[in-house]
């Protein structure tokens, strides 16, 4: 055979391995309002720059028919490319090949680039849509998922990874997202269960949808497991593309300085104004939060998940930021449970991968109650304060409004290494809120005074004059400046640039013991 016959039948093997499935496949696929794999990976990745790996594996199967059923690349799509000109290692599974199961060989290819992504320093990127376990082949197909869980284990917090869900995800499917730093779904099209709607059906009689069971505004509002519910698959890819922005390739790297013309000095008047005379007002930290950073851009991150903290990224001074910020629209900004989670997550994802963080607090304390208590409210805000505490990045606070009880010495206090911990005159620092305290040290005098209701506002409104601001803190060095809200741009953008030879470890140890 002549070179040019080769090179006709290496072009021919290659139009074939396009079509994965075939054309009726792929109808059905874009029927569902889906992309295939190779269009998804067109959307990702930058123009031209995707190389393929792997395009002429085959499963190893024999048994239900499976010998005469080959089709090149078996279901997954694996390669290289760049995402605003940075590397990426990437497997989009190909729904219109046994769809998009996990083979043996499936999951050695998508091994093989998570190895390389290793090696090279770069972000791993799953486009998932899979049946799970591809169910002919047995214990192959376990073990496949488990190398890869391992993979993920091994990976997590040295480079990236980022799992998006674009069709069912079922079985040992989800598990491997779950590792991951971050979920991205697409609603009304992607599902994430451990055991679909007819398992549920038949072992606990429970008649439910897979939009209802697993979808995308389940997850992102419900149970935490998606971190982004996006409107299509274009919007997913989008979403993807931007929050790379914000990340380092690596553990041993900076993230991405972003030039920006948002002038360093810029103060804002309308924060002056924000948070409300009377403290039981609420206001939206979002906005406090636009007004700071560059050019108001924030990537909010779970954003229909225990709405009551908010977390996510921004730039301030081109430099890359993650924000935790408590929100008083929102429950009041107390800490719980869901809340106390979140930002852990957080917040380690940020220290992992050296992404300085910056929090804004007005937190009335943790949220009483037996539903808490019993949740173990104990054990999950410990993650949160084990997160702060852990982390060595640049740590800076804003304390906004209220600052009580434990949720002080939680949300990044001077105590738990914050470097730089500003006030806003409108700060109040204490154990308690003014009425909660009186009702506790001066609950016989007032009990014993002619007018109780009298005694009880004026030893409020006597505490709240003593206690309910920031300058016993400040006082105490607890708060290194009292800020004029107009000003915080400024100070936070001096306070990173100041902090951005910062070196911080912890004891060495093998790792520690978060109370999970
Ligand atoms: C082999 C599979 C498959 C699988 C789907 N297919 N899932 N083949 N192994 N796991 C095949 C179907 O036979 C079909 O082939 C094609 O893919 C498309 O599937 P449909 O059912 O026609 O599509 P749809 O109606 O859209 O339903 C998709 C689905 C459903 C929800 C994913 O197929 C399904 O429930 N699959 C099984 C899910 C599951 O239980 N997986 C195993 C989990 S156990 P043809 O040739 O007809 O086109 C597991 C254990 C790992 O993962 C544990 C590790 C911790």
């Amino acid at each position: 055979m002549s070179l040019e016959e080769k090179l006709k039948k290496l072009d021919e093997m290659r139009e074939k391995a396009r079509l994965g499935g075939g054309q009726d496949k792929i109808d059905a696929q874009h029927q569902k309002g889906k992309l295939t794999a190779r269009e998804r990976l067109e959307l990702l990745v930058d123009k031209n720059s995707f190389e393929e790996f792997d395009m002429f594996v085959t499963h190893r199967s024999f048994d239900f028919g499976l010998a005469d059923k080959k089709v090149l690349g078996d279901g997954v799509v694996t390669g290289c490319g760049m995402i605003n000109g940075r590397q990426v290692f990437v497997f989009s599974q190909d729904f219109t090949v046994f769809g998009g199961s996990l083979s043996g060989a499936h999951a050695e290819k998508i091994c093989k680039i998570m190895d390389m992504a290793m090696k090279v320093g770069a972000p791993v990127i799953g486009l998932n849509d899979s049946g799970g376990a591809r169910i002919q082949e047995g214990v192959v197909s376990l073990g496949g998922y488990a190398d890869i869980f391992l993979r993920n284990t091994l990976a997590s917090g040295v480079v990236p990874q980022i799992s998006v869900i674009l069709g069912p995800c079922a079985g040992g499917a989800v598990y491997s997202p779950a590792i991951t730093d971050f979920i991205l779904m697409v609603k009304n099209s992607s599902y994430m269960f451990v055991t679909g709607p007819n398992v549920v059906k038949t072992v606990t009689h429970e008649i439910v949808t897979s939009e209802e069971l697993g979808g995308a505004v389940v997850h992102a509002s419900k149970s935490g497991v998606a971190h982004f519910a996006c409107e299509n698959e274009a919007d997913a890819i989008g979403t993807l593309r931007k929050l790379l922005s914000y990340i380092p390739q690596n553990n041993l790297e900076d993230p991405p300085f972003i030039e920006s013309n948002d002038p360093f000095d810029r103060e804002d008047d309308i924060l002056n104004t924000i948070v409300p005379d009377d403290p039981s007002k609420a206001y939206d930290i979002k906005d406090v939060i636009h007004h700071i950073v560059d050019h108001g851009e924030f990537l909010e991150v779970h954003a229909d998940y225990a709405m009551n903290i908010v977390v996510g990224f921004a730039h301030l001074g081109g430099r890359s930021i993650g924000i935790i910020a408590n929100q008083p629209a929102v429950l009041a900004g107390v800490l719980d449970i869901a809340s106390s989670l979140k930002a852990a997550r957080f917040i380690r994802f940020c220290d992992a991968f050296n992404i300085p963080i910056l929090t804004f607090e007005d937190v009335p304390g943790f949220l009483p109650g037996t539903d808490q208590e019993h949740g173990g409210i104990i054990k999950h805000g410990a993650k949160l304060l084990y997160a702060y505490c852990e982390a060595t990045v640049p740590k800076v606070t804003v304390i906004t409004r209220k600052a009580y009880g434990g949720a002080y010495d939680v949300m990044n206090s001077k105590h738990v290494r914050g470097d730089m911990n500003y006030a806003w005159p409108t700060a109040e620092i204490a154990v308690m809120g003014p009425k909660g305290a009186v009702e506790i040290i001066f609950k016989k005098d007032i009990e014993q005074a002619k007018d109780p209701e009298g005694e009880l506002a004026k030893k409020t409104d006597d505490y709240r004059a003593k206690f309910a601001n920031p300058f016993i803190a400040a006082g105490r060095g607890y708060i290194d400046d009292v800020i004029e809200p107009k000003t915080t741009r400024p100070r936070l953008i001096r306070a990173f640039q100041m902090l951005e030879t910062k070196k911080d470890s912890n004891p060495p140890k093998k790792h520690g013991n978060i109370p999970l």
